[in-house]
């Protein structure tokens, strides 16, 4: 038995490893119900390690042990010890060949970490610490090796037999069988490994690097699915390009591969030279893929492909380094999208889901700062702390930098740690080093986990035409201050911004400025004040806080319709509207009636006035906040209340602009072939969200016209933002739409989940009684990430049915963990995390979440990836 309690890993406990591998030679043997691997690994006693005389011990897990040898000579059993995790070895050599036979089987592997079967063949996913799950080994990313892998296989099952770098050599084998061998000329760490043996169809082309090399780029994917390889493929050129164009940063290899597989536990992986990806980040066609999907592919596209340099040339240390890779990557990302699509758009998504996703991660029992100190579970720390907020970090060095000086930092970056396996402080000290600019307020942002609270006040003195902001920060658990920039502009009362003069500068310069906010308080006196002006802070969103910036309702809706930043007058509609929600709600509970507020339904209609100017813009600024970004702003979160409240204003505000929505909803169509780029994309984005307005009055012109809409839409973003408005409605045309979506779709398994999706997050009443039978229906498997998390952590997502008052939602949900849990605890864990915020609600759904929570927690056999998300929770 494995130790049911494990102890957590801290960062402070870190020491070089005892022993290095220079070399792994892997032969990997697929057979009917059994992978036979063998391994010959280079060691030798690191030269770093603290004490010379340690033991060998190797990880390894869910194998059987064949046979173990130190150069040539096969080791008696006596002389090792095998347990549930390590292989020992105590007298160890200071240099030697360790040669091992391991044997499992890849169809048992429903973990889908290591090397496990899908529906055409099978696959690898290493990171973080799957590696150990194929061989014994070093499994800890600052151990770097050269890899030769020789697969061998039946021909007709398994046609293509890949691993990392280039093919050396193949050939064919007696019974109907063939090899393959392959060497990555990169030293890597294990969890950059990978392999696939599988019957897949391949789309190919080659690329020509800025320098003149040559590449081959493959995509490969289910067989019969090529015709949805293409954008893939598209995205690929377009971020090398982009790399080479923004960083300098060039392909170093021969061949880039990319394989699809429908199992997969989360969106892609940057194995060297071989990446592998979810279907759902890879496989689009017009008709089955939404714009949003589209965009995801591009970005994650160009995500994985960045990591070639940004975790791979140079990767992490150790464990605790996640966001050395992951925050600069989700970075180069972002970035990459905003220079593809709109900036401003691209802005207002990312704070969008920072806010609904890592603000609560923030705030609740799984909280850790983005370099975290300590894990039971390192695949629980793959979040949106780590990720997002570590690239918000990175952007906090970008906006004080600087382009070009942000660009050498990331230039010495590479120079100095090359080939490397480095630390946070590696990174920052080369943006320090090369910019001059000092990070040492910047750099408390890796150990403190929070959300911080930027208060502002601001004071006109019109005598001495000065404008004087009293700035302060708390994360309310001491230390010394972070160093925030605070970009801000000044709106005069016209709407246009006043150029910008702080006192004691030569003169006014530009109208938008970082300001330096390093200490607990500070004040900015801005003089040549004309006028009284409103403040607009935190322009573009240039720190991840929570801003309490003092304004009035009437200084936001000034915001919101002339601020020259267009990420503030997104979010001045935001704050105004989530007051308005926030006090209706108060107003339902009081059995008053809710008040909107004429000067914001104007504000609302001058949007949709002026909306052709930018319309994914003015989508943007029409969308309310979400259900669970309301519920943080509140003391004591009322699911049901939020959720009238925001149906009640975003009812009033269709009924009052009613024919200007349908007018847009005619309007804004989109001729010609589909194209998912910015343009057409943002057309049908502001398109649809004037559909979702008018079937916020759900009467039946509303829906007949829907359900038109429905049958006549020829693209998925179409049908499907039809769709899912007919999934929140009671009329007959839910259930005619969703039947013929089924029947139509039922082959197209990323389709079907669409399908799933759509039913589990319905604002109906008697959703949950709806999940539970589509656990029933043939095409439900809880074995699929994908499908599970279309029904299953879709639904945990819901304000309303999760959070359910009688607990039947928290029931039902824990039940789902323990269930998935015994097949994948990966994904078991991300369902459990749907509890993380259970003390924000009332003592009733406290007391039915406490008690969901003890019953996974007293599930037997319980894995550490449960056991630790719902020991914080409760702890
Ligand atoms: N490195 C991958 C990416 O972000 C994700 C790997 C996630 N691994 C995990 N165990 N959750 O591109
Ligand atoms: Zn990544």
């Amino acid at each position: 038995m494995r130790d049911p309690n494990p102890k957590a890993v801290l960062l402070r406990d870190y020491t070089p490893p005892a022993f290095l591998i220079d070399s792994v030679d892997l032969d990997v043997d697929v057979r009917e119900k059994q992978a036979t691997i063998r391994s010959r690994l280079a060691v030798r006693r690191n030269p770093a390690a603290k004490d010379a005389a340690q033991p060998l011990v190797l990880d390894g897990r869910h194998l059987e042990l064949v046979s173990v040898a130190i150069d040539g000579r096969a080791l008696a059993p006596g002389e090792y010890t095998v347990d549930e995790d390590h292989l020992r070895i105590a007298e160890a050599p200071a240099a030697f060949t360790l040669e091992a036979v391991v044997r499992f089987d890849p169809w048992a592997n429903t973990r889908l970490e290591g090397f496990y079967a899908s529906k055409d063949g099978l696959f690898t996913q290493c990171e973080a610490q799957g590696f150990r799950c194929i061989t014994y080994f070093i499994d800890r990313p600052d151990v770097m090796s050269r890899y030769t892998v020789t697969l061998h296989a039946g021909r007709e099952r398994f046609p293509h037999l890949l691993a990392n770098g280039n093919q050396v050599a193949k050939g064919e084998e007696d019974g109907e069988r063939h090899w393959a061998k392959w060497e990555d000329p990169f030293p890597k760490p294990s969890y950059l490994f990978a392999m696939v043996a599988a019957k897949l169809d391949l789309l190919e082309e080659g690329f020509v690097t800025r320098s003149g090399r040559k590449a081959l780029l493959q995509v490969y994917v289910e067989p019969g699915k090529i015709d949805q390889a293409g954008f893939a493929m598209h995205a690929l050129k377009k971020a090398m390009r982009w790399d080479e164009a923004v960083f300098g940063l060039e392909l170093d290899l021969e061949r880039f591969m990319i394989v699809a597989v429908g199992d997969f536990n989360m969106g892609a992986m940057e194995n060297k030279g071989l990446n592998i990806f979810n279907t759902k980040y890879i496989l689009a066609r017009p008709d089955t893929a939404t714009d949003y999907d589209y965009y995801g592919i591009d970005k994650v596209v160009a995500h994985e492909y960045f990591h070639n340099w940004t975790g791979n040339r140079v990767t992490c240390r150790d464990w605790f380094q996640l966001t050395l890779k992951e925050g600069l990557t989700v970075f180069r990302d972002q970035e990459y999208s905003a220079d593809e699509y709109s900036r401003a758009v691209a802005r207002i998504q990312d704070v969008r889901d920072l806010r609904a996703y890592q603000f609560p991660e923030d705030a609740g029992p799984m909280a850790h700062p983005v370099r975290p100190d300590s894990y039971v579970e390192i695949n629980n720390f793959y979040t949106a702390t780590v990720y997002e907020k570590g690239a918000e970090v990175i952007r906090m060095i970008y906006t004080l930098l600087g382009r070009e000086p942000f660009r050498k930092g990331m230039d010495l970056y590479f120079e100095r740690h090359d080939g490397q396996a480095v630390t946070c402080d590696d990174f920052t000290q080369a943006m320090q080093d090369a910019s001059g600019v000092d990070l040492s307020g910047l750099r408390r942002w890796y150990s403190r986990a929070g959300t911080p609270r930027v208060t502002a006040r601001g004071v006109y003195d019109e005598a001495a035409q000065a404008f004087t902001l009293t700035v302060g920060q708390s994360l309310g658990q001491g230390g010394e201050p972070l160093h925030i920039p605070l970009a801000v502009g000044l709106v005069g009362p016209d709407g246009v911004d006043i150029p910008l003069r702080l006192e004691g500068d030569a003169a006014a310069s530009g109208t938008t400025r970082v300001l330096d906010l390093r200490e607990a308080e500070q004040q900015f006196r801005f003089v040549e004040v004309t006028a009284r002006p409103v403040p607009s802070l935190l322009r573009g969103f240039s720190a991840p806080v929570v801003l309490d910036g003092g304004l009035t309702d009437a200084d936001l809706t000034h915001l919101m319709t002339h601020d020259s930043d267009p990420f503030n007058r997104w979010e001045a509609g935001q704050v105004l509207a989530t007051r308005i929600i926030l006090a209706g709600v108060e107003a339902l509970k009081a059995g008053k009636p809710m008040e909107v507020p004429t000067a914001y339904v104007e504000a609302v209609g001058r949007i949709l006035a002026s909306a052709s100017r930018d319309p994914a813009f003015a989508a943007e600024c029409l969308a309310l906040p979400d259900e669970a970004i309301l519920a943080e702003q509140m003391e004591v979160a009322d699911p049901d209340a939020i959720h009238e409240a925001r149906r009640r204003l975003k009812r009033e505000i269709a009924e009052r602009y009613r024919t200007r929505f349908e007018g847009a909803f005619r309007h804004f169509t989109v001729t010609g072939p589909y194209s998912p780029d910015a343009n057409a994309a943002g057309r049908r984005s502001l398109r649809n969200a004037s559909l979702g307005y008018l079937m916020a009055i759900d009467d039946s012109t509303a829906r007949a016209l829907t359900f038109l809409e429905y049958r006549r839409a020829e693209n998925m973003t179409d049908t499907m933002a039809a769709l899912e408005c007919l999934a929140n409605s009671a009329g007959a045309e839910r259930e005619r739409a969703l039947g013929m979506f089924y029947e139509k779709w039922k082959d197209e398994a990323l389709v079907v989940d669409k399908w799933f999706r759509a039913q589990a997050t319905s604002d109906l009443p008697k959703t949950l009684d709806r999940v539970k039978s589509l656990l029933a229906h043939p095409a439900f498997d809880l074995r699929n990430p994908n499908r599970a998390r279309a029904v299953l952590h879709a639904f945990a997502g819901t304000a309303v049915h999760f959070h359910a008052a009688d607990g039947e939602g928290y029931r039902f949900v824990a039940e789902q963990v323990v269930a998935l849990d015994r097949i994948n605890p990966q994904i078991a864990s991300r369902l459990a995390r749907a509890f993380d915020r259970w003390k924000k609600y009332d003592a009733g759904r406290q007391a039915h979440a406490r008690g969901a929570l003890e019953s996974i927690r007293s599930a037997e056999g319980l894995s550490s990836d449960v056991g630790e998300v719902v020991g914080r929770a409760l702890g």
